[in-house]
């Protein structure tokens, strides 16, 4: 089996060996890892003057990390400018947020390029190489320019837009043809890979095959459907665990009997979060029996605290919490506890295991891969319910959930207010299936079905 280079913009492990990035893609990878061994390669978190491009490596067991830092500049540019002001809310479908600045493209590429420079004398001939997501859409090119002739796969965690929105982008073919170096493209639905497909139709002379092979410039590469899944195994144990001990059982009696409904996400504008606290007050307005009987706890924990959207996004949602809070509150009941903070993973399945609700509802999202630990984590006697937006990759597989229009504050208050009414008997129905699915398709099964496919790829 050919050695394995993962590259990703996020690492898990920081270069001093200590547990770094918690997001959902350094959460999965790490767990495909693990299995398999091989390098993880990524920026360090460090910002420092002059980044050497000799990495920081830390061994661990059958894995190495190797990390490099960036400069206040490249930070500033490639990542809070492009990926972040840029390619992020773009892709999410949110051009009103997106600001383009040539700088920031020029950043974006100076520090691709940097990343195949220090990756190059690392790697070896029949190695596999896997980049991940949008911060590193070049660096397959960047790779192929230093002669780099292995399989070099990637895979986008993030939506794939319309056409329509995507040709926005100023340098949109550019982008396009930095894909096309790849021998594999993966997205997370099939969306994404029509959204990806309708746009080399509409804009360019690529020649498409049903199987997902593409001929572009004289170029091959495959697209495909990768949707990414949990170490389910793992969050059923955490969650039994976690279910029981300290934390959860101090979130559990701080309800005093009330139900629990729990929203888990980064602080970010394309979460929905106003539109779920809005539909979560105008349930208790619609139905005053449910007033102190129903909290709603909201884990939001700052993210990317320096692009200006995401202030705007924590001060709107500050002030949406004190307005409905002001409203329902009484001497011993406060409506949503908006937490602004981070646990520890195996603290949160036991959040997750001891709500009646699990409240996500993304504008627009890859996957979500909270969905599916609310899921996996769930009592099988007494599951609780999954109210999912429409608009997140998992709902074409969490089909068992209450499926929403976050955009539709007055049908998300009547779904949650429905999700509370539940019999256990539909509620188990609902769940099983989903359960089942996330029981026999694992990240490791993404993990080795992207590769294999890649392996399988011919150059
Ligand atoms: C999303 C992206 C990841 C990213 C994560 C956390 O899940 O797809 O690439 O790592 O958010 O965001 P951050 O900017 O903190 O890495």
């Amino acid at each position: 089996m050919s050695r394995l280079i993962v590259v990703s913009n996020r690492v898990s492990v920081s270069k001093l060996g200590q547990m770094a990035a918690q997001g959902g893609l350094a959460v999965a990878i790490l767990a495909g890892l693990k299995e398999r061994g091989g390098i993880w390669f990524g920026w360090s978190g460090e910002k420092v003057e002059t980044p050497s491009p000799e990495p920081h490596v830390v061994e661990q067991g059958n894995l190495s990390f190797a990390t490099v830092d960036l400069s206040p500049t490249d930070y500033d540019e490639y990542y809070a400018g492009f990926a972040n002001r840029v390619l992020w809310p773009l892709f999410h479908y949110r051009l009103e947020n997106a600001n383009f600045q040539h700088r920031a493209r020029l950043g974006y590429s100076r520090v691709n390029a940097f990343f195949a420079d220090s990756l190059l004398p690392m790697l070896k001939e029949d190695d596999l190489i896997w980049v991940h997501d949008y911060h590193l859409i070049p660096l397959g090119q960047e790779l192929r320019r230093r002669g780099v002739k292995n399989r070099i796969g990637f895979f986008q965690h993030i939506p794939w837009p319309p056409s329509e929105l995507y040709v926005t982008l100023p340098d949109h073919r550019e982008v396009l043809q930095e894909l096309s170096h790849y021998d594999l493209v993966g997205f997370q639905t099939e969306w994404d890979v029509l959204a990806f497909e309708q746009y080399l139709r509409r804009e360019t002379d690529a020649q498409l095959s049903d199987d997902g092979a593409v001929y572009l410039d004289g170029l091959y590469f495959r697209v495909g459907a990768f949707p990414i899944s949990i170490d389910t195994d793992n969050v059923i144990a955490m969650a039994q665990r976690a279910g029981a001990a300290a934390p959860a059982r101090r979130l559990a009696g701080s309800l005093i009997g009330r139900r629990l409904v729990l929203g888990v996400d980064r602080l970010d504008y394309t979460k929905g979060l106003v539109e779920r606290f809005e539909a979560f007050g105008l349930m208790l307005k619609e139905h005053p029996d449910l007033r102190g009987k129903v909290t709603f706890v909201q884990i939001a924990p700052p993210s990317r605290g320096d692009v200006p959207e995401y202030m705007e996004i924590r001060k709107a949602l500050e002030a949406k919490a004190g307005e409905i809070n002001g409203r329902y509150a009484d001497l011993d009941y406060v409506p949503i506890r908006y937490l602004n903070k981070g646990f520890a993973r195996e603290t949160i399945a036991g959040f997750l295991r001891v709500a009646d609700v699990g409240f996500i509802t993304p504008l627009r999202d890859g996957m979500n891969l909270v969905a599916k630990e609310f899921v996996a984590a769930q009592d099988p006697k007494d599951p609780g319910v999954l109210v999912l937006s429409r608009f997140a990759g998992a709902a074409q597989e969490m089909t068992g959930g209450l499926l929403v229009n976050p955009h539709d504050i007055e049908g998300m208050a009547q779904s949650l207010a429905r999700a509370l009414d539940i019999s256990r008997e539909e509620r188990v129905f609902r769940w099983h299936p989903m359960f089942q699915h996330l029981v026999s398709y694992q990240v490791s099964d993404w993990f080795a079905n992207f590769l294999n496919t890649l392996a399988a790829q011919r150059r």
